[in-house]
């Protein structure tokens, strides 16, 4: 096992030896693109912090889901910014809600696209947090149901995954027991079950324009600092009916992947969010890194870590690459 015997680089000498032992496969079947819907018609508006991402109107946003699947990109997720916010998040209920519209829009129009819908109340109160607001906390239980309320209301626009992102205590459960009751026993719940209090949100937050008014998302979000208490987030929700869990974000959080691919076995999901995302593209625009090859290395990255699929801003790039 030694050298001079043995010498590592023999497998290394060209690009056909590589391919053979390659051990990560990044395909386009893995990711998954996050797209922003907004009120009105033919908008088109570039997020400043997240180069080549864009809030869109219900039409454009169709048009979007059309070349995502063009690129054989097998699911989209959705996030709306409603035409109005208060103090309970209605606009996330409402069945005639933007991301409702949008849901049904891109139903109608793009056949074979998993449409992925994300459950939060942020983007939808006029105070930006996760839900119901009591002496200025958040408070969990009065928010479960506004919460299964909102899947539901999405799962009746046609949503094929419901995908709950507030990080509140129970919601899996509580989200399980209202689609089962009506009807959608057979829609899967891909929980961001273990989700940090990341500063790495920052650019999201301008996009989705969810943030709070005051304090910040630390009494429901993980302490950055922990991993055993991501392995409890994930059994909870487990427990609770998840289908896929998911670590968020990824790139800082690779050993948490890499921990609950050994310690669970369901489909494991890793978010690499929009501070991952704008990092490459100031970067790159800097001609400080290499874009591409940075954007490749950080997805197979992610996957090497142990996640089966990846949400990414960078999905329809990576496709263009994946596809040759
Ligand atoms: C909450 C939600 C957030 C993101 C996804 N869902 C923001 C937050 O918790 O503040 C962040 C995604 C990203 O940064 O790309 N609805």
């Amino acid at each position: 096992m030694y050298f001079p015997k043995y010498r590592l680089r023999r497998l290394r000498r060209t690009e056909n030896l590589r391919r053979l032992v390659r051990e990560t496969r990044l395909v386009v079947d893995d990711l998954i693109y996050p797209l922003f819907v907004v009120p009105g018609r033919s908008v088109r508006t570039p997020v400043p912090s997240m180069p080549g991402v864009f809030q869109l109107s219900v039409d454009e946003l169709a048009k979007e889901a059309v070349e995502t699947k063009a690129l054989g990109i097998p699911a989209v997720l959705l996030f709306g910014i409603p035409e109005a916010k208060d103090d309970v998040g209605s606009g996330a209920y409402h069945p005639d809600g933007i991301v409702q519209r949008a849901v049904r829009e891109v139903k109608e129009k793009v056949r074979d696209l998993l449409v992925i819908t994300d459950v939060c109340l942020c983007e939808y109160t006029s105070h930006g947090h996760c839900g119901l607001l009591k002496g200025g906390e958040v408070d969990n239980d009065a928010t479960l149901e506004l919460l299964a309320r909102t899947a539901l209301s999405q799962a009746q626009a046609g949503a094929d995954v419901t995908a709950p992102s507030d990080m509140m205590d129970g919601r899996v459960a509580a989200i399980r027991e209202t689609l089962d009751r009506n009807g959608f026993s057979h829609l899967p719940i891909m929980a961001y079950a273990a989700k940090y209090a990341s500063g790495f949100y920052g650019p999201f937050r301008d996009a989705a324009q969810s943030t709070p008014q005051f304090g910040d998302r630390r009494s429901h979000q993980l302490d950055p600092a922990n991993s055993d208490e991501a392995m409890r987030e994930i059994r909870l929700d487990i427990e609770e009916g998840a289908d896929i869990v998911m670590v968020k974000p990824a790139l800082a959080y690779l050993d948490v992947i890499a921990r609950a691919r050994m310690e669970f076995d369901l489909p494991l999901a890793a978010y690499s969010v929009s501070g991952e995302y704008a990092m490459i593209k100031a970067a790159a625009a800097r001609g400080w890194l290499e874009e591409e090859r940075i954007t490749m290395e950080v997805l197979v990255a992610i996957k090497r870590a142990g996640a089966d699929m990846i949400i990414t801003y960078s999905a329809k790039d990576a496709a263009r690459v994946l596809n040759g």
